[in-house]
């Protein structure tokens, strides 16, 4: 059975709730976790995967001197498992454009905001700010250009009167862990 589950890491760099949630539902929409990969040693979702028997390794980018090294190094680890998808998963470094093109239309990112706005940061105090009705989160394949790849699934939550950049980041990080593995699901009956 495990034979028909597609192979893919994922790449964290914090709490990795995202990825609890896709290690919950990775058997149903058909993965193999084969490696969870963090930047920063203290990422609590390396505790997460370890919990769950994943393989980890930590490819801290304060180690490197430059971004190329850095990369290269994390492509290297990654190519060792062959993977069909690279997850980030609040990953928090900006990749280079030879890492991107070396991977390219493998790599998914979860972004939280109903992209095409709110690229960047600070999503969820801009989106109240500009007096948006909704904001979301949007699953989009990463190109070169930061948040700007192909979305390939969004979920929209309604911003409240009260609404507060915490209060929606919590309703908005509910949503990704349902939106996330669907959209990696979609992906792979794709490919
Ligand atoms: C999420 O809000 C995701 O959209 C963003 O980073 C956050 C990661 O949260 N890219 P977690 O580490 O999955 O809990």
């Amino acid at each position: 059975m495990n034979k028909s589950l597609s192979k893919v890491v994922v790449l964290i760099s914090g709490s990795g709730s995202n990825l609890a949630s896709i290690i919950q539902n990775a058997e149903k929409i058909g993965i193999k976790i084969e490696c969870v990969i963090s930047n920063k040693a203290d990422a609590f979702g390396l505790k997460r995967a370890a919990n769950a028997n994943i393989t980890t390794a930590i490819i801290d980018n304060f180690n490197f001197k430059t971004r190329q090294d850095f990369d290269q190094a994390l492509a290297e680890k990654i190519n060792q498992f062959s993977p069909k998808l690279i997850i980030l998963a609040g990953f928090m470094r900006i990749l280079s454009a030879d890492f991107i093109s070396q991977f390219e239309g493998k790599i998914l990112n979860i972004h939280p905001a109903l992209l095409p706005k709110f690229k960047g940061l600070n999503t969820h105090q801009r989106a109240i700010d500009s007096g948006e009705k909704f904001a979301g989160a949007s699953v989009h394949f990463v190109t070169n250009e930061l948040d700007s790849g192909e979305v390939i699934m969004q979920k929209s939550v309604e911003i409240s009167a009260a609404e507060t950049a915490k209060t929606l980041a919590k309703k908005v990080l509910k949503q990704e862990h349902i939106l996330y593995p669907k959209a990696i699901q979609k992906v792979l009956e794709n490919l």
